[in-house]
């Protein structure tokens, strides 16, 4: 049975990952690696039937005996604790170290046949230097340099592209109560004030908990046509919802409440926010420009559709579901995860080898 080692195992991306893995007990073992084996949240994994191992990004010598022995990888790098104190380009120097430091410890360790990486697009060279995004552009540096460094690894590993949490809008970005012109009861009055255009479009990744590891499973499951030995081979979640559609009456604790939506300038976000507030600021004015993820790469971005899963679920299209049926439009997303056959044999089956056969 494949070991999956899982970074950030207690954080939200990770521990949808290792959620999903471990709902499946006979198809995957877990590891989950974490800084504190002790802390609750690891204990709780444990008592989940997750192996708990010690495992720090920035401490390179803790990685190799982390990962060994396990057969797949899911990556994901902290950008946001540093940013305080390191500032934005710091706290992405210290990312694309920890990228660094695990790629060195997985292309060390034989037994991987698959990495997930977490990552966001080059917000920089997208936009030939205009609207740089350093917690985005990090990871495209940090991708890049494991294509260089270590081509072996990178034919096996796969982008994950996670779009802005919706639950951001529950915690960090939630809509404030306010009286709103018009609605009498202010206890039912909220004002969501983000630096965006209120007709622009914002990638969003739906229920992190649940889609983040769906779609890993289903890039394991499918095996090495998501990488098809193809460098930049790359998926994205995340699906196109305007800031202002929130004005819609927002459904929060139980009640219906009524939403405003104000635009905030840049200047203002860094004062009230500092380095966070220009970083989002940075993120969002991307955004307003650059909204179609799906439209970045076609021909190197795998669908849904190709990992036998399908878009949708109760409350609205971003909303994606987990579903495993037997419609993939792939053979391979029908073999288990790791046991399909090397990326060589497979040419034909992967977008390029029908491309090449034509
Ligand atoms: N928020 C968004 O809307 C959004 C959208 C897309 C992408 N992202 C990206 O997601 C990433 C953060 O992922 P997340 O939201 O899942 O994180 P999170 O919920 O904040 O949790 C952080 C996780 O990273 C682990 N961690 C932190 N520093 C570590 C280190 N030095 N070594 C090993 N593990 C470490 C923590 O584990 P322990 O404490 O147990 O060690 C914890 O499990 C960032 O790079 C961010 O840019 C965020």
């Amino acid at each position: 049975m494949p070991l999956v080692a899982v970074l950030g195992a207690t954080g939200t991306q990770g521990a949808s990952v290792a959620t999903r893995l471990l709902a499946d007990p006979t198809t995957y073992q877990v590891r989950a690696l974490t800084r504190r084996p002790e802390s609750a949240a690891a204990q709780a994994l444990a008592a989940r039937g997750a192996q708990v191992v010690r495992a720090d990004l920035n401490d390179a010598g803790t990685l190799g005996p982390a990962l060994a022995g396990a057969d797949a990888l899911f990556v994901v790098t902290a950008y946001w604790p540093s940013l305080g104190p390191l500032g934005r380009d710091g706290a992405g120097e210290e990312e694309l170290a920890q990228f660094r430091n695990v790629a060195i410890a997985a292309a060390g360790t034989p037994t991987i046949r698959h990495v997930v990486l977490s990552t966001l697009p080059g917000c920089a060279a997208m936009s030939g230097g205009k609207l740089p995004v350093p917690h985005c552009d990090y990871k495209q540096r940090a991708a890049a340099w494991i294509r260089d460094a270590h081509p072996g690894l990178w034919a096996r590993s796969t982008q994950l592209w996670v779009g802005w949490y919706t639950s951001n809008l529950a915690t960090v970005m939630r809509p404030v109560p306010v009286p709103v012109p018009g609605n009498d009861d202010t206890s039912k009055s909220y004002l969501l004030a983000l630096p965006s255009r209120g007709d622009a479009l914002l990638p969003m990744a739906g229920d992190v908990g649940r889609n983040v590891g769906t779609l890993v499973e289903a890039v394991l499951r499918t095996g090495p046509a998501t990488t098809g030995g193809r460098p930049d081979r790359r998926l994205r979640h995340g699906d196109a919802a305007r800031p202002r559609g929130r004005r819609r009456p927002h459904q929060n604790h139980g009640g219906r409440r009524r939403v405003a939506y104000a635009e905030v300038s840049d200047a203002h976000m860094a004062r009230l926010h500092g380095d966070v507030g220009a970083e989002l600021a940075a993120q969002f004015r991307w955004s307003e420009a650059y909204p179609d993820w799906h439209g970045f790469a076609p021909d190197r971005t795998l669908g849904l559709a190709e990992l036998g899963l399908e878009e949708g679920g109760r409350r609205g299209r971003w909303w994606g579901s987990r579903r495993r049926s037997g419609r993939s439009r792939t053979k391979s997303s029908s073999k288990p995860i790791l046991g399909s056959s090397p990326p060589s044999r497979r040419k034909g089956r992967t977008r390029r080898g029908r491309e090449k056969r034509r």
